[in-house]
């Protein structure tokens, strides 16, 4: 009886000795190489861009940079108006600094800002002024509502999708916001015209688009001034997925 109890002893006691031991708490040892996922062998490298959306835009607020400066570029920071060279009446409307500083902001009475004002002014007053047309009801009330939210200069990313591009759909908005201003149907610069599908096809074809926007040697980059924001990558990559697919009218 003795004996069982003391190898009863001994096992308990064995039992709490590893017991002890392995429960300790002990830093993972590494040795050798990290494992390299699966190799694709198959020679189809997907390409599709990914984008990780950390700052979605709300809808409710304007981004300047966004939403308000290509419109100011493209349709008043033209040579002989509102670029640093000319800076027409002390206006310059070429980046979120020089319109703070020179546009006439009023943030207690934002309709009576100078830049917005001037929009809907009569006459020759007008801006930008005939033969240039109007900014549009939604273009005039991006700019003024960019006021009323304090004229800040908010960011985001704007989720933009490669995904179902069309003409209509992805192109077009984006020429219409950071182009036609220059590329109107008036003096339009260069001679090259960007408010319709067939004058977006000419240059979608011979590689001026693609060559401008995506900075490439022998284009003039563009937007216009040298020096302008590049337009973010993914819009760029809209413009490319549509030109390689043969710039259909969709
Ligand atoms: C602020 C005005 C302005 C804006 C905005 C602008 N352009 Fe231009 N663009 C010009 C001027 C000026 C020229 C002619 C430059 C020259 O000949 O030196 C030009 C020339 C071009 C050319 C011919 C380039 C070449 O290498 O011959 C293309 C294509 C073009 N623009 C496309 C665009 C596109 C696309 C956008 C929008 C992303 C855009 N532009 C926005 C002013 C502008």
């Amino acid at each position: 009886m003795k004996r069982i109890q003391s190898i009863a002893a001994v096992m308990a006691g064995t039992i709490l000795f590893f017991s002890i031991l392995f429960s300790c708490k002990r830093e993972p040892v590494f040795v050798g190489e990290l494992p390299t996922g699966p190799v694709d062998s198959t020679g189809i490298v997907d390409t599709t861009p990914v984008y990780v959306n950390e700052h979605p835009c709300d809808p409710d607020s304007v981004y300047f940079g966004a939403q308000v400066l290509p419109i100011l570029a493209s349709n008043c920071a033209l040579s002989g108006c509102h670029d640093v060279q000319s800076h027409k009446e002390g206006v310059i409307l070429t980046s979120f600094d020089k319109v703070k500083a020179t546009g006439g902001i009023n943030l207690n009475s934002p309709t009576n800002s100078k830049i917005y004002k001037s929009l809907n002014a009569s006459g020759g007053d007008r801006m930008p002024p005939s033969p240039y047309s109007a900014l549009t009801a939604d273009q005039k009330a991006v700019i003024l509502k960019w006021i009323q939210q304090g004229a800040q200069n908010l960011t985001c990313e704007s989720g933009c999708d490669t995904t179902n591009v069309t003409y209509s759909g992805s192109v077009k908005p984006l020429l219409d916001l950071k182009c036609k201003g220059c590329h109107g149907t008036t003096n339009p610069s260069g001679g090259i015209k960007l408010t319709n599908y067939d004058e977006a096809k000419i240059v979608a074809l011979n590689g001026e688009l693609l060559g401008t926007i995506n900075h490439e040697s022998a284009y003039i980059p563009m937007p216009y001034p040298a020096g302008s924001a590049k337009m973010p990558q993914c819009e760029i990559d809209v413009v490319r997925i549509w030109i390689e697919d043969g710039a259909p009218n969709n």
